[in-house]
């Protein structure tokens, strides 16, 4: 198993690149199960949950590869295969996401029924509750959710939860609303820039969707789809996750690429922190940090509120602020087993429900630490750019999820970071 190796207290310069959005190329190479022809998607990160869900789709009939130049081309060359297998459902949740298209296309699906998950209970109730409103009929059978689709027809939806508007459930529904006869009316639709890019792609295939961006949603629905080119957008979490690496190492970094109008709540959090950002033509932003943080309090919420998947890595930020903050998971109440690894690296962090309340210190000290999931880890990276000594990081795999050549972007921003593999090692000690 890789680890990252990191030797803390460099401030961070340069330039950085960010990458094509993870969240929203998952349900968007989904959605290519709708078109009839071949579909090219461009900005594709090279990312293991890319390639789970390419096997995923080619086990769905599709045929699925990638470009030299980070495009995927797909095209559906077997219609009659409706099965996504537990193997691969299991090591995705996001694989959730076939069951919409494959509803709306084939009228029939059979996809596991994702398992539970390290950043707390993630139910597809409201998936179901949607997609059952549209008329389908699903029942769970031997651990997969089998669905039939034939009386699907355009009804109203409304997808709001106790935790606010779902994201992979918005799209589950649009994508099987799109060559539903009748008018479906979405109402609660999250709006997460991900769910806007894919009802983008849908409508560059033929869909009919008003209200895109916003809670309300309107699909007429068509008698098909063809194929189609799209560009995928930036990565917001991975730009934000930069910002923060820039902001604890006191750096001074350009992030080069990103959408900065998908990144407001982050951007007024640095800047409260005492963090200078500057916008700069051509999708970059300037981060620096010239003073000691100040602390601020931090509250997740759907879009256009404070991202989860950025909770944890403002969390490391905010570990070495001037005073106390409050940093609140409304989306995943849960989500915070960061904070024994971000303690064991000298953070004075207490939880008390859904919120932390991180104690600033005046530095983190290096230690081995363990990543859990993809956005705790990325935290732990954040943190032990930040910190003194040596922190090593076990189990990359989580980062390689979501995060394209992590180490080598830092590194080129002039961070001290390594990957070492068991292989450099050896062989190494499984128990290291
Ligand atoms: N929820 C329900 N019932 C449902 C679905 C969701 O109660 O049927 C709850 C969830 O438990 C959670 C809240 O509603 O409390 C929001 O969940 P949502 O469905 O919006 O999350 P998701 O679609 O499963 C996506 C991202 C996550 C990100 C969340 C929230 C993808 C592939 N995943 O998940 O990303 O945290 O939206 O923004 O798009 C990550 O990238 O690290 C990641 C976890």
């Amino acid at each position: 198993m890789d680890k990252l190796v990191i030797e803390g207290g460099v401030p961070l310069r340069g330039e950085v690149e960010v990458s094509g959005a993870k969240n929203a190329v998952l349900p968007i190479l989904a959605a290519a199960l709708l078109a009839d022809g071949p579909c090219r998607i461009d900005g594709v990160p090279a990312l293991k949950d890319l390639d789970t869900m390419l096997r995923i789709l080619r086990e769905l009939g599709m045929e699925a590869d990638r470009t030299a130049d980070g495009a995927i081309e797909t095209e559906v060359v077997d219609p009659s295969r409706s099965r996504a297998p537990y193997e691969l459902v299991r090591t995705m949740r996001a694989s959730i996401c076939v069951l919409g298209p494959l509803l709306g296309r084939r009228k029939r699906a059979e996809v596991s029924f994702p398992g539970g998950c390290v950043i707390g209970p993630r139910p597809i109730d409201l998936h179901i509750a949607g997609l059952e409103a549209l008329g389908a009929d699903l029942r769970v059978e031997g651990g997969y959710i089998v669905a039939d689709g034939r009386r699907m027809s355009g009804r109203e939806v409304y997808l709001g939860g106790a935790y606010g508007p779902t994201v992979t459930g918005t799209a589950n529904v649009l994508m099987a609303a799109v060559l539903t006869p009748g008018t479906t009316v979405v109402e609660h639709a999250a709006c997460e820039p991900e769910v806007t890019d894919l009802a983008r792609f849908l409508v560059a295939m033929g869909a009919r969707i008003e209200g895109i961006g916003g809670p309300h949603l309107e699909v007429t629905g068509v008698d098909r789809l063809v194929g189609t080119r799209h560009r995928v957008i930036p990565d917001r979490i991975e730009a934000g996750t930069f910002l923060t690496a820039a902001a604890i190492t006191h750096g001074d970094v350009v992030v080069r690429g990103a959408d900065p109008s998908h990144l407001t709540a982050p951007i007024a959090t640095l800047q409260r922190m005492g963090v200078q950002v500057e916008r700069l033509p051509d999708r970059a932003l300037r981060v620096r940090a010239l003073e000691r943080l100040r602390p601020t309090d931090v509250v997740t919420l759907p879009y256009p509120g404070f991202p989860t998947d950025l909770q944890a890595q403002f969390m490391a930020t905010l570990s070495i602020a001037d005073g106390n903050s409050f940093v609140t998971e409304k989306i995943y109440p849960e989500r915070f087993i960061h904070v024994a690894e971000l303690t064991r690296m000298r953070a004075r962090i207490r939880k008390e429900g859904p919120t932390a309340i991180v104690e600033g210190v005046d530095y983190l000290s290096g230690a081995p630490v363990m990543a859990s999931d993809l956005r705790a880890s990325a935290a732990l990276v954040v943190a032990g750019l930040a910190a003194h000594g040596t922190t090593t990081v076990d189990r990359v795999y989580h980062i390689d999820r979501g995060y394209e050549r992590i180490e080598e972007k830092l590194a080129a921003l002039g961070a001290r970071i390594r990957r070492v593999s068991d292989r450099d090692r050896g062989g190494g000690d499984p128990a290291e």
